[in-house]
């Protein structure tokens, strides 16, 4: 064979992975080809392998008699809508997947071109964790992607897929990653797997009950999307990164905007209940507001009283956080607290400007969510709206109370445009709760009237919008049918917002 038949030969090799059958049984499971994976993900014909040649260099358990070249790995980099990703994907065929030293090289050569070059990293998860046979340079090779990993977070975005297992210490590179994805049915992850689980603590689960997507999607948190199948979660992929922007020197890509920015919507001035503890769906009051009624929801599955995800406004692309009054009355809890921190932190880093959708009525009271650490949980999202330094805009639809008022983009946060609906309430407390302690002696035997009428009056002068545009906490009390219009010349006037922060190592963001 001379050089160049060896060169087809080989590449031939990488290509074929573990073999048709192994292939044939990755189908049958449900679940795309490595290769396949790739040419969804990349605009067609822009992908560049590289290390499509590297071998693995174990010597024992007979693998030497078993060598495939590319080592069950493909990276390289390729074009998503035309800008520059990085990619690295596990081919499950090759020893299922397993990382070897080799695998760690490559998939730190192509972090370190992504950081570089600053251009996004897309991770296709699909292994048995560690190499067996090659024991500890395995481990050495998950902490050289962990640490790479961690610095380049807030760099270039980063996102995993996980499509088939992600097991053991090799969920913690997804877990760093800014977005997590499961497939279902072929997905799982966990750090100790059922049978270990059994061992230790005689439970019985299945993978799916301890670590499927559902799991990870609706309880744990682990999971920002649930996809139905691999070409879904490729394509929702490349629906977030026409969001984000390359790195954190760039601003995310904007869009023809065709939908008018001076739209009014009269349906929202009715869109909120007369009655102040009935529900509504925040997310009707997205969708009339942002370009196209198209919300692109994150963590849609965990913690339903925020609502967290990307849509445009004006063709730019924003960050929407908002109370959902349709889930626990939109109160603030551990889980909410959390999810809304760590996506506010996200599109800070990533100069995307912030849009809050305030109806909260507070806290969530309770010794589940006392002993569980509300206090300092709750602490992460005022500690995240407070740092964020991007354009900020709070639009305040119904309840501010109490400390939630003053987390949820508060104008005391350094938010720049704080706007009220008429329906707004603004106060320590619910009118309710606070008649009842300031006039505990006078109502003492006093019939409803009195009560009602005691209700009515603490709305009127303390819970009104106005109150609070007195004092230029709110900077305007809008209609809201002209929402849309108001958020759009906001984001326009902030254009060349630059907000900073003292000179400090980081901060000590409550964990
Ligand atoms: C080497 C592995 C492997 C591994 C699977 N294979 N896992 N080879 N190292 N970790 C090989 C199998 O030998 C098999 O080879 C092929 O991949 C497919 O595996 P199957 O078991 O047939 O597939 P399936 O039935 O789908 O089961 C998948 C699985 C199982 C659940 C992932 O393979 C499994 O339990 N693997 C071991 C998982 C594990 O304990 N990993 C270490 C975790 S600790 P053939 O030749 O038959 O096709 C860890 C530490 C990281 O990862 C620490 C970082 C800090």
């Amino acid at each position: 064979m001379n050089r160049l038949e060896e060169l087809r030969h080989r590449h031939a090799a990488a290509e074929a992975g573990g073999g048709p059958e192994r292939r044939e049984r990755q189908h049958k499971e449900g679940k795309l080809a490595v290769r396949e994976r790739i040419e969804l993900l990349l605009d067609e014909g822009t992908f560049e392998e590289l290390d499509k040649l590297v071998q693995h260099r174990c010597r024992d358990f007979g693998m030497d008699a078993q060598v495939i070249p590319g080592d069950g790995l493909v990276t390289g980099h390729g074009r998503i809508n035309g800008r520059p990703a990085y990619v690295f994907a596990q081919d499950f065929t090759v020893f299922g997947g397993s990382l070897s030293e080799t695998n760690a090289r490559k998939i730190c050569k192509v972090m370190d071109l992504a950081l570089k070059v600053g251009a996004p990293l897309i991770g296709l998860n699909d292994s048995g964790g560690a190499r067996i046979q090659e024991g500890v340079v395995s481990l050495a090779g998950y902490a050289d992607i962990f640490l790479r990993n961690t610095l380049a977070s807030g760099v270039v975005p980063q996102i995993s897929a996980i499509m088939g297992p992600c097991a053991g210490g090799a969920v913690y590179s997804p877990a760093i990653t800014d977005f997590t994805f499961m497939v279902a049915n072929t997905s799982y992850m966990f750090v100790t797997g059922p049978d270990v689980i059994k061992t230790v603590t005689h439970e019985d689960v299945t993978k799916e009950e301890l670590g499927g997507p559902m799991t990870h999607n609706a309880v744990s948190g682990v999971g920002h999307f649930n996809a139905q199948d691999d070409a879904d979660c490729i394509r929702m992929i490349r629906e977030l990164m026409s969001f984000l922007p390359q790195n954190n020197r760039e601003d995310a890509p904007r869009r023809v905007c065709e939908d008018p920015i001076d739209r009014a919507d009269p349906e929202l001035d009715t869109i909120v209940p007369a009655e102040s503890n009935l529900p509504y769906d925040i997310k009707d009051v997205i969708n009339r507001v942002v370009d196209d009624a198209w919300f692109f929801e994150v963590h849609e599955h965990f913690a339903k009283n925020i609502v967290v995800g990307f849509a445009r406004l004006d063709g730019r692309p924003v960050g929407i956080v908002a109370n959902q009054p349709a889930f626990l009355a939109g109160c603030l809890d551990i889980n909410s607290s959390v999810k809304g921190a760590r996506f506010v932190r996200f599109c800070d880093a990533f100069n995307i400007p912030l849009i809050t959708f305030e109806d909260v009525p507070g806290f969530l009271p309770g010794t589940e969510q006392e002993f569980g650490g509300i206090i300092r949980h709750g602490a992460k999202l005022l500690y995240a709206y407070a740092e964020a330094t991007v354009p900020k805009i709070t639009v305040i639809t119904r309840k501010a109370y109490g400390g939630a008022y003053c987390v949820m983009g508060s104008k005391h946060l350094r938010t720049d445009v704080n706007l009220a609906w008429p329906t707004a309430e603004i106060a320590v407390m619910g009118a309710e709760g606070a008649v009842n302690i300031v006039y505990r002696r006078e109502l003492n035997g006093a019939g409803p009237e009195l009560r009602a009428a005691k209700i009515a009056e603490f709305k009127d002068r303390f819970a009104s919008p106005f109150v609070a545009a007195e004092h230029g906490y709110i900077d305007d009390v809008i209609e809201p049918r002209e929402t849309r219009t108001r958020l759009i010349k906001s984001l326009r006037m902030l254009e060349t917002k630059v907000d900073t922060m003292p000179r400090k190592k980081h901060g000590n963001i409550p964990l």
